[in-house]
């Protein structure tokens, strides 16, 4: 089996995929922007081949120059697990002949407006939208759908350049701060709990899946810098509520043609207990979401996605033994880290629960909250019990603070 996985070492959890591939059997082409020299040896072991392209997101030029590489040899696969490759992914199979999801079929997980079309077309619950361009625009939408509402760009990404919007003079304050979006999505806001479904499909139906519950919900997370945004895994999917999302996750799998690999979709459960479409990507969720997924079940998801693209099998138990929760840390303060209070209390507590202690070290420079979840670090603890696991994670949010100068 010969396949092409498109930047297989970055995001650095393409590398773990690649080991994955290479686990299962498959002869695997790398194609990314890294010089062959600055690949880590940890990845290169697991590479047949690789092609280092100028521009990787100049989606025609690799296309062309994967094309000329591979020189009419045959490959069974053509993949990619990075939310801006999957489009060039698709297009590649397409040119090579290669069996896999079509360009219309992954542009229906990409482009926010088409996808909400689509699964509104199939009947499911998705929040009113539309697609605007122009100041005027926005506020005709605004009329349409009411308020509260959202504006958010059509191909955002991590909740940037998005509001929540109460009245037309809040409308008119957000739009002046929205001006380099060309297009936007203008949407009726949903109230509620804020939910994953995560994948890995075969044919579309999912061999496995998962739920996570967002606390808080992202736009909140995204808004205020003191917030630690804590995401935890749901052990126990047979809760009527989380029913409703896996029905919901299901119905939009099959109103989007989904095929092999992972989805990742986010949902909305509101106090009337409706269950609300949000997003979905054809890739997993970042993050270190697949991470929890793997503590959740004590699975190794990164080769078991492998063997199902290629094999059309899944082979890890799908008992669920624990609810995973990642706590994400902000420093107060610029500049690098001087400090971390709270931690060692917390962990003579709880620490045989933490299954990662990943915060930044005192010298290291701050990363933007703004720009990545990731913040200045996370914690990663699990246990079987929901309400344990959400109180520890609590706490931890709560009671351990990162200090920066
Ligand atoms: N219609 C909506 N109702 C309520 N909240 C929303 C709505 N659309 C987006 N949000 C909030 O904004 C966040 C980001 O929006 P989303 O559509 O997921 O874009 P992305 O994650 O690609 O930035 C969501 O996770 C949610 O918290
Ligand atoms: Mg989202």
């Amino acid at each position: 089996m010969k396949v092409v996985f498109l930047a297989p070492s970055y995001p650095p959890e393409m590398q773990q995929y690649t080991r994955g591939l290479a686990e299962v059997g498959a002869e695997v082409y790398g194609v990314g922007d890294t010089p062959v020299g600055s690949l880590p040896a940890s990845l290169k072991r697991h590479l047949a081949n690789y092609l280092q392209v100028p521009r990787l997101m100049d989606e025609d030029d690799v296309v062309s120059r994967v094309a000329a590489w591979l020189n009419g040899r045959p490959v069974d696969k053509v993949l990619s697990n990075w939310e801006v490759m999957v489009l060039t992914a698709a297009k590649l199979r397409e040119r090579l002949g290669v069996p896999g999801m079509s360009y219309d079929t992954v542009k229906g997980f990409r482009d926010k407006q088409l996808m909400k079309d689509r699964v509104r077309a199939a009947g499911i619950r998705t929040p009113k939208s539309m697609r605007v361009r122009t100041v005027a625009d926005a506020r005709s939408a605004a009329e349409k759908i009411g308020y509260p509402l959202v504006l958010k760009p059509i191909s955002g990404a991590g909740s940037a350049d998005t509001y929540r919007v109460d009245d037309a003079k809040e409308l008119e304050r957000v739009l002046a701060k929205m001006e380099h979006v060309t297009e936007a999505s203008c949407e009726e806001f949903i109230t509620g709990e804020e939910f994953t479904f995560d994948t890995i499909c075969v044919g579309g139906k999912p061999v496995y899946m998962n739920v996570a519950q967002y606390l808080p919900p992202p736009l909140i997370a995204r808004s205020e810098q003191w917030v630690s945004p804590v995401i935890i895994t749901v052990r126990d999917l047979e809760q009527p509520k989380i029913q409703k999302g896996i029905a919901l996750g299901k119905q939009v799998l099959s109103a989007l043609k989904m095929g092999d690999g992972f989805t990742h979709m986010e949902w909305f459960f509101t106090p009337k207990g409706e269950a609300v479409f949000g997003e979905i990507g054809c890739r997993p969720g970042g993050a270190h979401l697949v991470d929890q997924m793997n503590y959740t079940g004590d699975v190794d998801l990164f080769r078991e996605w492998a063997r199902a693209v290629c094999h059309g099998r899944f082979e890890a138990p799908l008992t669920r033994k624990y609810n995973a929760a990642i706590i994400f840390k902000r420093a107060h303060g610029r500049g690098r880290i001087t400090g971390v209070k709270g931690l060692q209390s917390f962990m003579r507590a709880h620490g045989e629960h933490v299954v990662e202690e990943k915060l930044l070290p005192v010298g290291a420079q701050r990363r933007n909250w703004k720009q990545t979840l990731l913040s200045d670090g996370h914690i990663l603890l699990r246990h079987p019990d929901w309400q344990t696991t959400y109180d520890m994670a609590f706490e931890a949010a709560r009671n351990i603070t990162m200090y920066a100068e």
